[in-house]
């Protein structure tokens, strides 16, 4: 991948995890809403961390450090958000995860490994490391989020 496509990529990434506002009302139960919620904030993160790597907002090595921090929290979290077989009308989870359970915890790893991995030391390194995770999010999406490819 050479520098100048990265920027494209890293904004097709944000489309490709962009949510609609008020995907969440009428989530009744409240353990879909629980794993809804801790993706939404690695989003959050994530796109914190976008944002310094496409030059929008100035590079800041301890609010990345942060935005890292909290998504190695989430991503690490992520196996026993969905441990229990929860539904919800609203959920945008695919029943396989319940039958391809090792996997979908192997690439809860990969996400959380691939956040550890994330150089937030300077805007350099962070823009070299970024593009792995925003991979490793959508690799589950395509297989365990419906509608997502
Ligand atoms: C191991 C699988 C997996 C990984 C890794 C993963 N996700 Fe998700 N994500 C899901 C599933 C499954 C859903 C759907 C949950 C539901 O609707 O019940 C989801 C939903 C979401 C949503 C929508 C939440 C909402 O408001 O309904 C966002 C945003 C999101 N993920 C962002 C991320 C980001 C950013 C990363 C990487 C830092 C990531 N995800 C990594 C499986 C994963």
């Amino acid at each position: 991948m050479t520098v100048i496509t990265r920027p494209a990529v890293l904004i097709s990434l944000c489309l490709a995890l962009a949510t609609t506002a008020f995907a969440h009302s009428g989530v009744r139960n409240h353990a879909v809403m629980m794993r809804m919620e801790a993706m939404l904030s690695s989003k959050k993160a994530i796109d914190r961390l976008v944002s310094m790597v496409k030059g929008q907002t100035a590079f800041d090595a301890a609010s990345a450090g942060a935005a890292q921090q909290a998504l190695m929290t989430q991503m690490k979290a992520t196996p026993d958000l969905f441990r229990e077989k929860q539904t919800d009308p609203k959920s945008e989870a695919r029943p396989l995860i319940w039958d391809n359970w090792q996997d979908f915890e192997r690439k809860s790893n990969s996400a959380y490994l691939a956040t550890a991995a994330l150089d937030t030391q300077s805007l350099e390194g962070l823009r070299s490391t970024l593009l792995n995770l925003g991979i490793s999010c959508l690799d589950c999406h395509q297989v365990y989020r419906e509608g997502h490819h």
